[in-house]
């Protein structure tokens, strides 16, 4: 039986094995999946320990994502440009890191969603580590044009400097207030202000007829941001369940090389937008 398990601080909210246990089960794999409450700046310390015991490989959660990177001994290019690694293996004294969200949300908004990105007008607000992931992975479905829009505008700027310079298209980086008269296929809320029930300051006006609005946060239900896109007559609304589904498909496939069907996992960790 090899052993995997996601740390973060806290932990016991993870849904990590439950859908790896779901997977595991569904793939036929011998698999034992556990969690680890990383302490405070001991996170060396607790994936040694890990390793030390036989582990094969971690998910990394917050608030460790940026320590995952810094262990790490190989990164790939979606984790450097995310400056962050959510998965790891470990292969003797290699200890490799990926970065799995990005891919897992265009994964879930293209396949699950029935949503391409190709051709469409994308807007991301944010832009922290979850909007850093998901810049390249967007950038590679050629959408028409990617528009960031942060509250502090040098790091909106910066990252559209970074996906310019990835030479792979149109990407445009501007505040809140910039929005107004401007309007998009697809709206992604890639800011943390979900997890304290605020709302970026995005105009009403900024979803198109028939736009998707896409809540990166799992499991707050009709979030401000929801609740603004519901108002403005937007009826296609996400949250991030079938992200975290499939970033976890992602990291099952690296460490076991079969690829999971995620659809019972989505049905049984999705809760009503209410
Ligand atoms: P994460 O890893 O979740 O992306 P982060 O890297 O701390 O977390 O980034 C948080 C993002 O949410 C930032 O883009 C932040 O905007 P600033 O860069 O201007 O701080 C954004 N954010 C948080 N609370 C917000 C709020 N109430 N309104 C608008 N943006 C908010």
């Amino acid at each position: 039986t090899d052993r995997y398990a996601v740390i973060g601080n806290p932990i016991h909210q993870s849904k990590s094995p439950l859908i790896h246990g779901m997977y595991a089960q569904a793939t036929g794999q011998d698999i034992d999946y556990t969690t680890i409450e990383g302490p405070p700046g001991g996170f060396a310390g607790a994936v040694d320990a890990f390793r030390a015991a036989g582990g094969r490989g971690l998910n990394i959660t917050a608030p460790f994502k940026l320590d995952a990177f810094a262990y790490a001994t190989e990164r790939s290019e979606r984790a450097q440009l995310a400056g962050a690694a959510n998965a790891m293996k470990f292969d003797g004294e290699r200890v490799l890191a990926e970065n799995f969200d990005g891919v897992g949300l265009v994964r879930d908004v293209v396949h699950n969603l029935n949503t391409p990105l190709k051709g469409k007008r994308v807007l991301l607000l944010g832009a922290g580590g979850a909007a850093r992931g998901a810049l390249l992975p967007f950038l590679e479905q050629q959408p028409a044009e990617l528009v960031i829009a942060n509250r502090s505008l040098d790091k909106a700027l910066e990252l559209a400097r970074i996906g310019a310079a990835s030479g792979a298209g149109v990407v445009r980086g501007c505040a809140y207030q910039d929005l107004a008269g401007q309007t998009f296929d697809v709206v992604f809320n890639a800011t943390s202000a979900s997890l304290r029930a605020e709302l970026p300051p995005v105009p009403a006006s900024v979803f198109a007829p028939g736009c998707l609005a896409y809540e990166l946060a799992y499991g707050k239900g009709l979030t401000p941001f929801l609740r603004l896109a519901q108002n403005a007559g937007v009826r296609q609304l996400a949250d991030g369940v079938g992200m975290l589904a499939e970033q976890a498909a992602e990291a099952f496939e690296w460490w076991r090389g079969v690829r999971p069907d995620t659809r019972a996992v989505i049905e049984k960790l999705t809760i009503p937008l209410v």
